[in-house]
């Protein structure tokens, strides 16, 4: 049985950049800009919320290491994973840390288009992903939690960004500030009700707590994901 998943068509990931646009930095561009700033953001938030060099942490959607290039130097060596399905990305993603001169610290990733986290032979005690339930239709992040669940450690946490609606179902686009990103019920970029995210947690057996604001230049919020005790 053919059990590869392919994801086309849901957003624009699909498609690869060029060498040409990697050796101008267009990668930078591709996973959202705010470079400086989102890289740093993410840093933060995760040191505010207990992650340690002795951590492993799983990046979801690790993109060209917008987050990895601040994360990989603070962690021990080897405790950096990301996971990403745009080729490309994990391409610019190589090349961002030989500029950093980060090869020492043995970041792992991994290209992959399902979420397949047991590929890398351990549990993580930290996971986030930034800017990538935005780009997803619920199918896919609940495949995503489904994974998150049998990959997190006993008191592990999952930090993932999205776009909040006040209600769910809600089939009216929403334009959010700061930001002025307009986001749709069922299509790129998406927007979930906090109670729809938490029904997708509930079903794959983790339990989601809105952080909500956390500073993000286009308003997205944070959600936490954790194994019931
Ligand atoms: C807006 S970018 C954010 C990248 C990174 N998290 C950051 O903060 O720079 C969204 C990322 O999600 C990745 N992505 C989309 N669908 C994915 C999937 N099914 N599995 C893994 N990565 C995915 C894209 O390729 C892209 O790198």
């Amino acid at each position: 049985m053919n059990t590869k998943t392919t994801v086309t068509g849901v957003n624009n990931y699909d498609q690869q950049l060029s060498e040409a646009e990697i050796n101008r930095k267009a990668h930078r561009g591709k996973v959202g800009g705010f470079w400086e700033v989102l890289g740093q953001l993410q840093f933060d938030f995760m040191l505010e919320h207990g992650l340690k060099p002795k951590h492993r942490l799983l990046d979801i959607g690790c993109g060209c290491l917008r987050g990895g290039v601040k994360f990989i130097p603070y962690l021990d060596a080897a405790n950096y994973y990301g996971i990403d399905i745009n080729e490309s990305l994990l391409t610019a993603a190589a090349q961002e840390i030989e500029q950093a001169n980060l090869q020492a610290k043995k970041p792992n990733l991994l290209l992959n288009s399902g979420f397949e986290f047991n590929q890398f032979g351990v549990k993580f005690d930290f996971m986030i992903s930034v800017s990538v339930f935005t780009h997803l239709s619920t199918n896919i992040i609940l495949r995503c939690l489904a994974r998150v669940a049998e990959n997190l450690t006993s008191s592990g946490k999952y930090f993932s960004t999205f776009f909040i609606s006040e209600k769910s179902l809600e089939l009216k686009p929403i334009n959010h500030q700061p930001g002025s990103i307009t986001t749709h019920y069922d299509q790129d970029p998406f927007h979930y009700s906090f109670e729809e995210i938490s029904d997708m947690a509930s079903k794959c057996g983790l339990l989601a707590t809105l952080i909500g604001e956390w500073d993000h230049p286009r308003a997205q919020q944070m959600v936490l994901f954790t194994l019931p005790e």
